[in-house]
């Protein structure tokens, strides 16, 4: 890790968000400097701007690394993605259901040896980096070591993770069922080692109401009161089969939000995957209570689950950013993920601007994990976490972008047919990571 000492300088296209730039690229909200630089010290921003005006404040001795036409950006946060998925990801033919008992499951359960999960937490590690995902909020499996390697692992590169282990003690396998008991002990356990240990942060995280007992529930909503600053990370809304199935299991809620509501589950810091299937009052109490959706596109996709609603969720004021959802995500990408996003509002007769996909693939997330004063924009003194992407990565890419004139452009280019391959660079706290 750097030294407080060492500064340098990074010239390149820089873009960068404010604020949500919205239905209408709000030009308020975001920066755009062609010839743009950024001086970082200690591993934070110390500066950002113009080039003419940012690069005379470089000092004589200062390492100036020149990115040319390439665009630096803040590092991509992907607000939902389980690690144990890694080796599920490309398992098809199925809708979430029966997707879980075929594939995940079985997966989840090789958990139960640390050598695997290690082996695993450092393959995922490297893929996120790869692809530019610099901060993740990721699901573990109900085994406690899964989330103890994982932090391990992630300490290890100075990486800002947040993730959680699963709770289950019903309607699953018996080798992953914890206990209300169980799940207790593990997750104060994590919170007490890991919760705010370097850039670590713990998420309580209910699997999804169907695979909680009543009293497991109630446990993670009193552990949630306890501990405001944890995070709650779960599922909601995502399949009409598994709508029909919360509404047998918990039939006195007026909806499946209402389940989380009614134990103390829905607050700030809290993020659910998918919420499809809500309603205006769902969505309106979402807003309230200043809960976040992770929009996962290549998921929804995938398991055919249906289409998230940009405009009504803008509509109710929620929140919302976006998220792979690997291994139901059919990609590690998040510029994967922004170009299925956008064919997701094309299905509903909405748009959505590749403005705001670049948005929601970053501040949107660090503002709805309540991160947005260290990660996800650059402004002086947040962490210096940040990527460049190289708009002539492949041939294709290359002449399509050489015909693209507006920003507006570009990041649609881009989006659309870019991957791994366009990330040339992933920097964590100013230092470059090497690729495996
Ligand atoms: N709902 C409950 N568990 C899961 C999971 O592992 N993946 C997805 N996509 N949805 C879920
Ligand atoms: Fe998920």
């Amino acid at each position: 890790m750097m030294t407080p000492q060492q500064r340098s300088a990074h010239c390149g296209s820089i873009l960068n968000f404010n604020a949500d730039p919205g239905q209408q690229d709000d030009p308020r909200a975001y920066d755009f400097w062609e010839r743009g630089a950024l001086i970082v010290a200690g591993g934070r921003i110390e500066s950002v701007g113009p080039a003419d005006a940012v690069l005379p404040l470089a000092d004589g001795n200062m390492a100036v690394i020149d990115h040319g036409t390439r665009l630096i950006m803040p590092g991509f946060i992907d607000t939902h993605i389980h690690y144990p998925q890694t080796d599920v990801i490309a398992s098809g033919g199925h809708n979430l259901l029966e997707w879980l008992e075929r594939y995940t499951f079985p997966a989840e359960e090789r958990f139960a040896d640390a050598d695997h999960a290690r082996a695993v937490a450092e393959f995922f590690l490297d893929e996120l980096l790869r692809n530019g995902t610099t901060t993740a909020q990721v699901l573990g499996t109900v085994h406690r070591q899964s989330v103890e390697v994982l932090f391990q692992a992630a300490a290890a590169r100075g990486l800002r993770m947040i993730a959680g282990k699963t709770l289950m003690d019903r309607n699953c396998p018996e080798p992953l069922r914890d206990s209300p008991e169980q799940g207790e002990r593990d997750m104060r356990e994590l919170i007490e080692v890991w919760h705010g240990r370097d850039r670590l942060h713990y998420a309580i995280t209910p699997r999804f109401a169907a695979t909680s007992s009543v009293a497991q529930l109630q446990g993670a909503g009193r552990l949630a009161r306890e501990y405001p600053d944890v995070y709650i990370h779960s599922h909601l809304a995502e399949n009409r089969d598994e709508v029909a199935w919360i509404r047998q299991l918990f039939p006195d809620s007026r909806s499946y939000l209402d389940v989380y509501d009614r134990f103390g589950l829905l607050r700030d810091r809290a993020t659910y995957a998918h919420c499809i299937y809500l309603d205006a009052v769902d969505r309106a109490r979402m807003a309230a209570r200043g809960a976040g959706a992770a929009f996962a596109p290549t998921a929804n996709l995938y398991l055919g689950s249906g289409l998230f609603d940009i405009a009504a969720s803008d509509a109710a004021g929620m929140r919302f950013a976006l998220a792979t959802d690997v291994g139901g995500g059919s990609s590690f990408s998040m510029l994967r993920t922004m170009a299925e996003a956008y064919k997701v509002a094309q299905l509903q007769g909405q748009q959505l601007s590749p403005l705001r996909a670049f948005y929601l693939a970053t501040l949107a997330g660090a503002r709805m994990l309540g991160l947005a004063e260290r990660i996800g924009r650059f402004a002086p003194g947040s962490e210096a976490d940040f990527i460049v992407l190289d708009p002539e990565a492949t041939p294709l890419l290359a002449r399509r972008m050489a015909q693209s004139r507006t920003l507006t452009e570009r990041l649609l280019v881009m989006m659309t047919l870019a991957d791994d391959r366009a990330v040339a660079a992933t920097y964590i706290l100013g230092t470059l990571q090497e690729r495996s």
